[in-house]
C-alpha cells in the first residue's frame, strides 16, 4: 500500500459530542489514504475498530432525505421488474429505506447498529441485529436461499471482506445475484471529495478493484449503473461466473475504460489528486476568512461525517462557523467531532439571519437549493468545496 494523501488527525467522524462532555478529550486517529498497485484498491491506512464506529449510538439514517428514499424506491421498483425473487436480503439496512419498499415476507434485514434494527423491528420486518458473516448468512439461509442480496454504502466500511463474499456464496441462491453500491473512486477523485475518506470508509472503491476482489470469489459485475447519490455512486450487480443466466451488459468495460482512461490504475493520478486537495484546503479557509473579516455570519448545512474530515483537515471551528442546521434528531444539540461546531434543529434559511452556508451535504446540493430557494433569490450564498472552493 502506498500513501499518497495524509488528512492529519481525526476524531471519528460519526462521534457527536454531547455538551457535558465538550470539555472532554477526544480520541483521534491518523487519517491517511494509499494505493495498492497491485489491485488497485484505495483504502485508508489506519482503520478503527467496527464496534467504536457501529453500535446503538449510530446516528446516520437513510430516510433523512428525499433523494435517498427515491434513489431505493426507484431501484426497488426496477428489481421487482427485472428480476424473479422470492426473498431478497439487505446488509445494512439501516431505518428501512429500501426495504419497506417490499412486502415484509419477501425481504430480510441485516443491521448491527441496535437502534436503527430497532426501528425496522416494529415496522414488522424480520431483520437481525449483527454483522454480517458466515454464522449469520448459515442461519439465515438454512432454509431457504435467498436470490437478491443487495447491500449500500456498506462493503466501504468493512475491512475484512473475504468473510462476506463467503457469506454471500453461502446464502445466494443459484442463480441469485449480488447488487452492491458504493461512492464511486473515479467521482470521489474527478470532484476532490477527499471528504469521502473518513473512518468509516475504509475503502472507495472503483469497478477495477472491485473485479480483482470478486475474481477470488469467482463472481463478476455484469451490469453497472452510475447514480447520483453520495456525490456519485456505482450500482454494480454481481453474479457468479458459473451463472450464464446474466450477459455481461456493455456497462461494463464503459467504466474499465473510463476508469483507466483517467488513471484510476496508476499511482501518479494519486499524487496529483493530494495536491489538489491541498490546494482545496487553501482555498476553502481563504474564502472563510475573507468572509470572517467582512464580520459576515457563515453557519453549515448538513452536519455530515464527510464535514468532520474537511472541517478538522482545514482547522476551521466554531470561530468561523457559527452553528450547523441538520434534520437529524440524534444529531441536533450536541456538538461536530473535532471542531466542536454547535448542531442546531434544522429551519428554512432566512437571509436575516444568515450571510453565508457551508454546504456539508454538497451531495445533496440539488434538492438543498429546491428547498432554499427564497434564500437564494433574497440574495443568500451558499460556500461549497465541491469540486473546488467557491461561493455560489
Ligand atoms: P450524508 O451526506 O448522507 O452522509 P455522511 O454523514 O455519510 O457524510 O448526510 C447528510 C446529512 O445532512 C444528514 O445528517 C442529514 C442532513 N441533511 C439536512 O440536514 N437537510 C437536508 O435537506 C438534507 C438533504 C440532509
Amino acid at each position: 500500500m502506498k500513501k499518497f494523501l495524509d488528512l492529519g488527525s481525526q476524531p471519528l467522524a460519526n462521534s457527536y459530542i454531547n455538551y457535558k462532555k465538550l470539555k472532554n478529550k477526544e480520541k483521534k486517529f491518523k487519517l491517511t489514504v494509499g494505493f495498492d498497485p497491485k489491485n488497485y484498491l484505495v483504502s485508508i491506512l489506519n482503520t478503527v475498530p467496527k464496534e467504536k464506529m457501529f453500535n446503538e449510538n449510530y446516528p446516520y439514517k437513510s430516510s433523512e432525505s428525499f433523494t435517498m428514499r427515491k434513489s431505493f424506491k426507484d431501484l426497488s421498483i426496477n428489481i421487482k421488474k427485472k428480476f424473479k425473487s422470492k426473498l431478497i436480503l439487505e446488509i445494512g439496512s439501516n431505518d428501512g429505506a429500501f426495504i419497506k419498499n417490499f412486502k415484509k415476507k419477501n425481504i430480510i434485514g441485516v443491521e448491527p447498529c441496535k437502534n436503527l434494527a430497532k426501528i425496522t423491528r416494529k415496522q414488522g420486518y424480520k431483520t437481525f441485529s449483527e454483522y454480517w458473516d458466515l454464522s449469520l448468512a448459515k442461519k439465515i439461509s438454512k432454509k431457504k436461499k435467498v436470490d437478491i442480496i443487495y447491500s449500500a454504502n456498506t462493503l466501504s466500511h468493512i475491512k475484512n471482506f473475504s468473510e462476506i463474499f463467503k457469506a454471500v456464496d453461502l446464502s445466494l441462491s443459484h442463480n441469485g445475484i449480488l447488487i452492491l453500491e458504493d461512492p464511486s473512486l473515479l467521482e470521489c477523485i474527478k470532484n476532490v471529495a477527499y471528504d469521502q475518506f473518513y473512518c468509516e470508509h475504509i475503502y472507495v472503491f472503483s469497478t477495477i478493484a472491485l473485479q480483482k476482489i470478486l475474481d477470488k470469489f469467482d463472481l463478476e459485475i455484469f451490469n453497472i449503473e452510475n447514480t447520483k447519490t453520495h456525490g456519485g455512486s456505482n450500482r454494480y450487480f454481481i453474479k457468479r461466473k458459473s451463472n450464464i443466466f446474466y450477459k455481461k451488459n456493455k456497462s461494463v468495460n464503459k467504466n474499465i475504460n473510463l476508469e483507466k482512461g483517467y488513471g484510476l490504475h496508476k499511482f501518479s493520478t494519486y499524487k496529483k489528486f493530494a495536491k489538489k486537495v491541498l490546494s482545496s484546503k487553501n482555498q476553502l479557509n481563504k474564502i472563510i476568512k475573507k468572509i470572517s473579516k467582512n464580520h459576515k455570519k457563515i453557519i453549515g448545512y448538513g452536519a455530515t461525517a464527510k464535514s468532520c474530515t474537511v472541517l478538522n483537515y482545514c482547522n476551521i471551528g466554531s470561530k468561523e462557523i457559527d452553528y450547523f442546521y441538520d434534520t437529524t434528531s440524534y444529531k441536533i444539540g450536541k456538538f461536530l467531532p473535532g471542531s466542536k461546531i454547535e448542531i442546531r434543529k434544522y429551519k428554512k434559511l432566512n437571509i436575516d439571519e444568515v450571510d453565508y452556508v457551508f454546504l456539508g451535504a454538497w451531495n445533496f446540493k440539488k434538492e438543498i437549493f429546491k428547498k432554499e430557494k427564497k434564500f437564494i433569490k433574497e440574495g443568500g450564498k451558499f460556500i461549497t468545496h465541491i469540486p473546488f472552493p467557491k461561493i455560489i
